[in-house]
């Protein structure tokens, strides 16, 4: 049987995250947040005091990642545990993220992770957050976006989620570390971050959260993945 897969790829911040757990939510489907794979190994790296340049230890170490995703009654979103201890919050530091950029750059930690993400496709349905997920992951699937915003936009995002969280933040050093992250993901040898071909291109930086939900349904609607 095949599984409806919807790859989400592009750049941090542009609101993935949120626009595919709300999918997942609506559709009553499986949730890949890839990224966070990516940043789990960053932080077993750091953990273990791996250099990031240490290709041959962190595909050992991608191979054999001891990571559990739980939800916790009571509490928003998926909750990422690393050799037994809860570490989403850690994770999704600006710090850790430029970490799992780099990481995320060696051919054979990316290959290491390919079957642990593949995995995730299981009936009813998967929403796949990433940044190649069209591009390698899943070629096949039959609905692909590449959703994006300026940096501009990103950066304010960030701000207002970290403001949220309690913690601080200068927009220009945001603005800084996207540019950053961007140049990285974008210009590596190895599935760089780009619009598949067969992508839809949305730019959500006038958007709602809700307009971009509705428009993927929408698509999805129209190629008879879903019945709205
Ligand atoms: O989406 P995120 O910010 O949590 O991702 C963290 C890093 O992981 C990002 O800078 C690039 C890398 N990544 C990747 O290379 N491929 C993916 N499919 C997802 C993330």
């Amino acid at each position: 049987m095949t599984v409806p897969i919807i790859t989400v790829d592009g750049p941090g911040g542009a609101g993935k995250g949120t626009v595919c757990k709300r999918l997942a939510d609506k559709l009553g489907w499986h949730l890949l947040d890839s990224g966070m794979l990516y940043r789990l190994l960053a932080l077993a790296s750091i953990n273990h005091q791996v250099a990031t340049d240490n290709e041959r230890a962190l595909q050992v170490m991608a191979s054999a990642l001891d990571v559990q995703f739980r939800s916790l009654d009571g509490q928003e979103g998926i909750r990422a545990c690393l050799e037994g201890e809860d570490v989403t919050d850690l994770v999704r530091s600006e710090d850790v993220g430029m970490i799992a950029s780099k990481v995320a750059a060696l051919p054979a930690a990316r290959s290491a992770l390919l079957a642990r993400q593949r995995a995730f496709a299981e009936p009813p349905g998967l929403v796949a957050d990433g940044r190649d997920m069209g591009t390698v992951v899943f070629v096949d699937a039959p609905l692909k976006i590449y959703l994006t915003a300026s940096v501009d936009e990103r950066a304010r995002r960030r701000h207002k989620q970290l403001l949220d969280k309690g913690q601080s933040a200068t927009l220009a050093r945001l603005v800084e570390a996207i540019e950053s992250r961007d140049k990285s993901d974008m210009n590596r040898p190895i599935a760089p971050l780009k619009p598949a071909v067969d992508a839809l291109y949305i730019d959500s930086t006038s958007m709602t959260i809700d307009e971009v939900c509705q428009h993927i349904l929408d698509k999805a609607a129209e190629r008879g993945l879903v019945s709205l």
